[in-house]
């Protein structure tokens, strides 16, 4: 296996212009451009529905959740197809239970399909949402520590804070929640794939990540990792396919009281999706086959080159200690000057801002004149 410093930039890969540094996974990345011709082809098939067969239905979802269980240590079994963040945190709330007078932690501005079920749920439960003040070191990991006790039921969080990248070690969080007996609720869209993580080290009950950001996927394509324990538990609406039996088309009025193993009822209606699903396998094959540590450290020398120039400029970054290796919030002392982003774009240059920092993004198509770009621009507009 090449060491991680021998990974360079795969720009060649996608269907990226010369002249465009697209600097925004967070909002949303391309997919490869074999992907895009596997969605063509999957696209194409549908005008022929006669060469579609019952395997079909089978084969393609049970290899993109074989993918996404090689991503993250666990089984096959383990992983459900579903369309958004918010369809796998409603299944984690449906499962969790919650007493009067308990608490559920999340951080400050935490992305809102991972807020809403949980302030909902603790409103029907005469519970309580507390949420973690953003640390003024970037450290959240510690505020969460000190957080977590014998009230707390849930703990639901990011591995990576999507404003700006500052990152939660979810190994002593997964075991502060084991101690006091809490469930513990991951958001992985802003880190997955760009990020180690593993299901062996961190135990979560229940971990979700929409693909279409740093998975290369398209939208509306999700996974939820459901832990063993939560695997007998009622999933959010009774589709036909997973019940046991559904291999054979001809007998499904046979109605099955019974589910196909593992997690597969939490598995969304119509999650065979034949047009997206080989996009996904696409994006996972590849990023399975570089390895999220060598992305990881190939991603984190760009944002350790984004940081120092950043600071050279008068802006200020998270301590390296807190940044996650592939997204950084560059931040304004004062006001951040009108138009930043509208004046990037116009040169081509893609970030997001959030909040009074611009956030910037990178993926592996990405490399150190991206970089320069960036900053000689902003050396101009601000
Ligand atoms: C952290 C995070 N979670 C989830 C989502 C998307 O959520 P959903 O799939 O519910 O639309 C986003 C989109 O920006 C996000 O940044």
């Amino acid at each position: 296996m090449p060491s991680p410093a021998q990974f360079s930039c795969q720009k060649s890969l996608f269907d990226i212009p010369a002249d465009v540094t697209y600097l925004n996974a967070a909002y949303m990345t391309p997919i490869l451009a074999s992907s895009a011709l596997s969605g063509q082809r999957a696209v194409a098939a549908k005008l022929q529905p006669w060469q579609t067969d019952t395997r079909d239905f089978f084969d393609p979802p049970a290899r993109a959740c074989a993918l996404m269980a090689q991503m993250i240590g666990a089984r096959a079994d383990d992983i459900a197809l579903i369309p958004a963040v918010s369809y796998g945190m409603a299944i984690a709330a449906r499962n969790l239970s919650l007493r009067p007078g308990q608490k559920i932690i999340i951080l400050a501005d935490q992305f809102p399909s991972n807020v809403y079920p949980w302030q909902q749920m603790a409103q029907s439960h005469q519970a309580t949402v507390v949420t973690i003040n953003r640390p003024e070191n970037g450290d959240w990991t510690a505020r969460l520590l000190e957080a977590i006790d014998h009230d707390t039921a849930i703990v639901a969080c990011p591995q990576a804070h999507w404003t700006d990248g500052t990152r939660v070690d979810l190994v002593p969080v997964g075991q502060a929640c084991r101690r006091y007996g809490a469930a513990l609720v991951l958001d992985l869209t802003q880190s997955l794939g760009v990020m180690p993580f593993s299901v062996r080290d961190v135990d979560p009950d229940f971990m979700i990540v929409a693909s279409y950001k740093w998975l290369l996927g398209p939208y509306s394509y999700a996974f939820v990792y459901v832990a063993p324990r939560h695997q007998q538990g009622t999933p959010l609406e009774d589709n036909w396919i997973v019940r046991t039996g559904s291999e054979d088309f001809t007998r499904l009025v046979d109605y099955q009281p019974d589910y196909q193993p593992g997690a597969a009822r939490f598995n969304v209606g119509e999650r065979s999706n034949f047009m997206l699903t080989p996009i996904v396998v696409d994006g996972l094959e590849q990023l399975n086959q570089w390895g999220v540590d060598r992305i990881s450290s190939y991603l984190s020398g760009l944002t350790g080159l984004i940081a120092e120039r950043a600071q050279a400029i008068g802006l200020t970054v998270a301590a390296k200690a807190c940044r996650s290796p592939h997204l950084i919030g560059l931040n304004f002392t004062g006001d951040m000057p009108e138009g930043v982003t509208v004046s990037l774009a116009q040169r081509k240059i893609y970030v997001s801002v959030r909040g009074n920092s611009i956030r910037v993004a990178p993926h592996i198509y990405n490399d150190a004149q991206d970089i320069d770009r960036l900053f000689s621009a902003l050396g101009e507009l601000i």
